[in-house]
């Protein structure tokens, strides 16, 4: 009887894995974030994976796209209706209240990175499963505090060695002055709802606002004539602002205004920011979804807070995309949402999956991964088991070893001795392990010497200086 096909199990899609040989940027990337934000006095903070499905829609929005079409919501065995976290904002913002951190000296300082959870329609650069550097700085109504914000990620990105990086910016307003943009928003669009793709229709109905988001093309082309939010910024937003691109003159940050710039998310006040890398990214034409197995690149169709943004369509097919590499704001309304009390915040989170398609596309060097310095062969089961110990008292003097404890033939070990380019080999036969000692051979010139076991660590320390 013919054997039951077996099933091929694969990543969930938009999900992807990250092999080992990755490991070495993420690696870097890790202990980049750790650094710029321990220098710029940011804590790390841990959150849930899931949260109460209310904390994002009083949070992030009721009519943002996130909470409209990209949740994981579920109900629990026990009743409880929880979401995988969208984004950490709201979190953060729940820890804050949850610990009493309002009694601590203002602002709070909090990082966060991990993954985040988005029901998008997954492209290269686009994930339902992505990773996120996220800062929120609690407490503080100055300006100061999102410029803060905006050159950390910029000294992050730079360090990287990302260069020619850049922020669009722009202020929305407050609630004293936004109705008046939105109402004359409204008043533009009213008679152009037609042109409006069906998506943009709705938001005509519900937030004005967010028609400003949409990348269609005949919605682009309506938006050229929309009013601008700073023409309709109120005393306090203007100077708030103007204090804010101060601030990013006074180190030189690259930025350029986007008075289009609105973001998707429902808690913003005032200023808001993406940051783009500069370089332009060519895809390959995109007929439908496509499914990312691998590698984590770049954008599509603006759906959420930030996403690429398309420049060009060149002849051939091939689109090409500017990357949002992240974006933040100032949020002084997301407090009062969810903890009932208003506190001035701001913050932003980076894209990792697309940091590293900016990486990549940047052909920039990648970091060597660490490998190890000595290889241990052993022929004969005695020798094999001295090995066994000899490796613990290689660890403890922090000398790195790689072994090929399942294979028997020291032909084929010193093989892969070669292969893993190590410095050393160390090889026990069954008269060093009966004798006590081992032998220290040179990969590269085949030299060989016998040396006492006692007196491994010692030798090898003083070779591998050399
Ligand atoms: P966001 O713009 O929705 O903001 O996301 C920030 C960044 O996360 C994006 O610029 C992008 O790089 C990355 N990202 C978002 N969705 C995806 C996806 N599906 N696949 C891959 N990368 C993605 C927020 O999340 C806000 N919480 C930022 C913030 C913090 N604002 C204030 N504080």
């Amino acid at each position: 009887m013919a054997k039951p096909k077996q099933k091929e199990f694969r990543t969930p899609r938009g999900t992807h894995d990250i092999l080992p040989e990755e490991q070495p940027l993420w690696e870097k990337i890790q202990k980049e974030v750790k650094e710029t934000s321990a220098f710029y006095g940011f804590e790390r903070i841990d959150t849930p994976h899931i949260e109460q499905t209310e904390l994002f829609t009083l949070g992030t929005g009721e009519t943002t796209d996130i909470v409209t079409k990209q949740m994981y919501s579920f109900r629990t065995r026990g009743g409880d209706q929880l979401s995988l976290r969208p984004e950490g904002t709201p979190s953060v913002m729940r820890a804050y209240f949850e610990h009493g951190m309002w009694n601590l000296p203002q602002p709070v300082k909090l990082y966060y990175f991990g993954s985040f959870f988005r029901h998008e329609a997954p492209q290269r650069g686009r994930f339902r499963e992505f990773r996120q550097w996220g800062l929120e700085l609690i407490g503080e109504e100055g300006a100061v505090a999102e410029a803060e914000v905006v050159r950390v990620l910029y000294t992050f990105l730079d360090e990287l060695g990302l260069k020619g990086v850049v922020f669009e910016v722009n202020s929305i307003g407050c609630a004293t002055c936004r109705p008046h943009y939105r109402s004359a928003l409204s008043n533009y669009y009213r008679s152009r709802v037609k042109g409006l793709c069906k998506d943009c229709k709705e938001r005509f109905r519900q937030n004005p606002l967010r028609l400003l988001d949409c990348k269609e093309e005949k919605c682009l082309v309506i938006r050229q004539g929309a009013p601008q939010t700073f023409d309709h910024l109120c005393e306090h937003c203007k100077s708030h602002f103007r204090v804010f691109l101060e601030f990013l003159d006074e180190v030189g940050l690259p930025y350029s205004l986007n008075p289009f710039l609105v973001r998707g998310l429902d808690y913003y006040t005032r200023t808001v920011f993406e940051v783009f890398a500069n370089e332009e990214v060519k895809t390959e034409p995109v007929k439908e979804e496509i499914p990312i197995e691998g590698d984590p690149v770049a954008n599509g169709d603006d759906k959420s807070g930030s996403e690429g943004k398309t420049t060009q369509v060149p002849q051939g097919g091939g689109e090409v995309r500017r990357l949002a590499l992240g974006g933040g704001g100032r949020y002084d309304n997301l407090a009062e949402l969810i903890g009932g009390r208003q506190i001035p915040a701001a913050g932003a989170a980076i894209g990792i999956e697309r940091v590293i398609l900016a990486w990549k596309t940047g052909r920039l060097k990648l970091p060597e991964p660490q490998r190890p310095k000595v290889f241990l062969a052993q022929l004969g089961d005695l020798a094999k088991k001295k090995s066994f110990g000899l490796v613990e008292i290689l660890r403890k003097a922090n000398i790195s070893v790689a072994e090929s404890f399942g294979r028997d033939s020291i032909k084929s070990q010193l093989k892969i001795a070669d292969k893993t380019g190590v410095e050393f080999a160390l090889i026990l036969g069954q008269k060093e392990a009966l004798d006590g000692t081992a032998i220290l051979r040179e990969m590269s010139s085949g030299n060989q010497e016998t040396v006492p076991q006692e007196k491994l660590v010692e030798t090898l320390k003083k070779r591998l200086k050399r």
